[in-house]
């Protein structure tokens, strides 16, 4: 006898209540190949070498690396899933990642895909892995929501899979907005404590303290295209933009390997050595992306023909002349970027640790530089923060310059970010210690609107977490965003702000900083203000005038505590 609740499925078996989180998948188990779909050419089977029960299943005669079994499930609006299966390589291929990936169909048939959980360069000899992870249902209804099994990047691998389960995420803490701004308010304000004397004669109600922020210190920024800066696009205003709106940038390309010398000895490190020389006339930071790249399609052909051996001397070298180019001049490099989606340098030069020592040699070239790892799918989606905790912990251990972890966050398309599962991701990465940086963050939407809508729930989820040290988007720009003109915040030859732009910069420039004036006959002698951190002005207004010999400068930052005495004599 079954009876359903909203809650779950109650099973009633001879005379013991069972309570289980409502399962949504039919035949998770794959005793049988029933309730689950192999499309052509991909082609399903049992097999008895299964991880519980007697069966599990394999998928064969794949064509591409998205197939594998899948089967459709019905979700509610805004609820939580948590995704988890058993999988096993079956056929052995460097590199590949076996996942769980859903795809969410909306009313007019627009699909967003979404990799859930995955186990990262899997081997048959790992035998059966578990594999776990999480995605909120779109608030809006979908017209078809499916989860499937795959295995990549090459697409004719063998794998297994069995005991697949999908059931609503319970027990994780329902961050709100108030919950965000509370965090916001502890970590990132300070006080200030005003003490004014005034002169006998000096009426209270005459006297103002304008209390204005001049300059976070919260590190927001974006990747920027140094060809666009350099040349001045859009008759400089994209210059003008990074310029006036950024504290931190990263150039998108220029500093890659592959931009740097795509022909073996033909270097060329002025496009990005201009465009970093430019922003921090401005003052601006920068970080360094990235010394090499571990997925195998961004390794440039020359290096691919060179011997384990001349691989390893060539690497260094470029290691070394690279931080040597641009010594003094960035705060971070990412070492090897997306170690958890490719292992190319290590495998190539057949050593297991070749990935540590590319942060010794770099550590060694500038320790003053601080390394990061930097990966995606680890917060904005789930997929790997399993695997990237247990690599921050490793590079930490290993004792070889770690110095941060970026966090992409290339949120999936149209679906708004959900501050609750960034919350327990952003926890889980930050027991690693290792401070955490969001480097990439984009999110994309057709509708300008709803495009601010998912800024926002981003941005507030990820400045609203503790363990966040910096904020930088990837791109910004409609003509030159990687994700496309529906990431954009600004737009057109003009660099029009769109309503996603305007909000974002709200946020940063209006909510997220300090402007207060207090009348002294309203807040007394002393009183407190509570600011963002960074650097102010105070100015002292008697009868509306600036009493200029007054002004002063303060910085506010984590744990100071400042006290600010102004004396107001001889106003007249
Ligand atoms: C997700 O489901 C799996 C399988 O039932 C379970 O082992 C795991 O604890 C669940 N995780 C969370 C976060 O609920
Ligand atoms: C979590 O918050 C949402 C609103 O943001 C609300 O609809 C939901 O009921 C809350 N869930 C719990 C378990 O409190
Ligand atoms: C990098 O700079 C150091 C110190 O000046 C120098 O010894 C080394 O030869 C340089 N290496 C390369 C590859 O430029
Ligand atoms: C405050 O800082 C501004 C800008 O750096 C500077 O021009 C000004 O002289 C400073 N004022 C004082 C009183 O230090």
């Amino acid at each position: 006898m079954k009876f359903l609740t909203g809650a779950g499925l109650f099973c009633l078996l001879s005379n013991v209540v069972v309570i289980a989180g409502q399962e949504l998948l039919k035949n998770g188990g794959f005793e049988s190949l029933s309730d689950w779909q192999c499309w052509a050419p991909l082609q399903c089977f049992l097999t008895s070498d299964a991880y519980s029960g007697s069966h599990a299943v394999v998928a064969s005669s794949r064509a591409e690396s998205w197939q594998g079994p899948t089967q459709y499930i019905t979700v509610n609006p805004g609820q939580r899933y948590n995704v988890s299966a058993y999988m096993k390589l079956l056929s052995d291929h460097i590199g590949e990642n076996m996942e769980a990936y859903v795809d969410m169909e909306d009313q007019a048939g627009h699909h967003v895909y979404q990799t859930v959980a995955t186990h990262g360069s899997a081997k048959t000899s790992d035998g059966w892995v578990f594999i776990q992870g999480s995605f909120t249902a779109p608030h809006t209804a979908v017209k078809t929501v499916r989860v499937a099994f795959d295995c990549g990047p090459s697409a004719h691998v063998l794998f297994a899979v069995d005991e697949a389960s999908v059931t609503p995420l319970t027990g994780i803490t329902n961050v709100t907005d108030a919950y965000l701004n509370n965090v916001i308010d502890r970590e990132r304000k300070g006080d200030m404590h005003f003490n004014v004397k005034t002169a006998s004669g000096v009426h209270m109600n005459d006297i103002k303290i304008h209390v204005l922020q001049k300059k976070k210190s919260f590190p927001f920024g974006s990747s920027f295209n140094a060809h666009k800066y350099n040349e001045g696009a859009a008759n400089g205003k994209y210059r003008d933009f990074v310029n006036k709106h950024f504290n931190w940038v990263v150039p998108e390309n220029a500093l890659q390997w592959y931009d740097i010398e795509w022909t073996r000895g033909h270097m060329n490190y002025k496009l990005a050595l201009d465009a970093i020389h430019g922003v921090k006339s401005h003052g601006i930071k920068v970080r360094g992306h990235n010394l090499v790249w571990s997925v195998e399609k961004y390794v440039q052909g020359w290096i691919k023909q060179l011997s384990p051996t001349e691989l390893k001397t060539v690497v260094k070298h470029h290691i070394e002349e690279t931080m040597n180019m641009t010594r003094g001049l960035l705060e971070h490099w990412d070492v090897n970027n997306e170690m958890l989606h490719g292992s190319w340098y290590q495998d190539r030069a057949g050593d297991p640790n070749y990935n540590l020592e590319l942060f010794r040699i770099a550590h060694h070239a500038d320790p003053s530089v601080k390394l990061f790892l930097n990966d995606y799918n680890v917060v904005a989606g789930s997929g790997f923060t399993n695997d990237y905790l247990a690599q921050a912990k490793k590079y930490k251990a290993a004792n070889v310059g770690l110095g941060g972890m970026g966090v992409q966050c290339h949120f999936a398309e149209e679906i708004m970010p959900d501050a609750s599962l960034v919350k327990e991701r952003l926890d889980l990465l930050s027991t690693a210690g290792v401070p955490i940086w969001v480097t990439e963050l984009d999110v994309v939407a057709v509708d300008e609107n709803k495009r601010a809508d998912l800024y926002e729930a981003a941005l507030r989820a990820l400045y609203g977490h503790p363990a966040v040290q910096g904020i930088l988007f990837w791109g910004f720009w409609d003509q030159t965003h990687w994700r496309g003109p529906h990431a954009a915040l600004a737009k057109g030859n003009n660099m029009e702000l769109t309503a996603a732009g305007r909000r974002v910069l709200d946020l940063f420039e209006n909510q997220w900083m300090t402007d207060e004036t207090h009348v002294l006959s309203a807040v007394g002698n002393q009183f407190n203000v509570r600011g963002f951190h960074g650097d102010y002005e105070i100015h002292v207004l008697y009868q509306g005038r600036e009493l200029p010999h007054l002004m002063q400068n303060i910085t506010l930052y984590k744990g100071s505590d400042v006290t600010v005495s102004i004396n107001v004599q001889n106003v007249v």
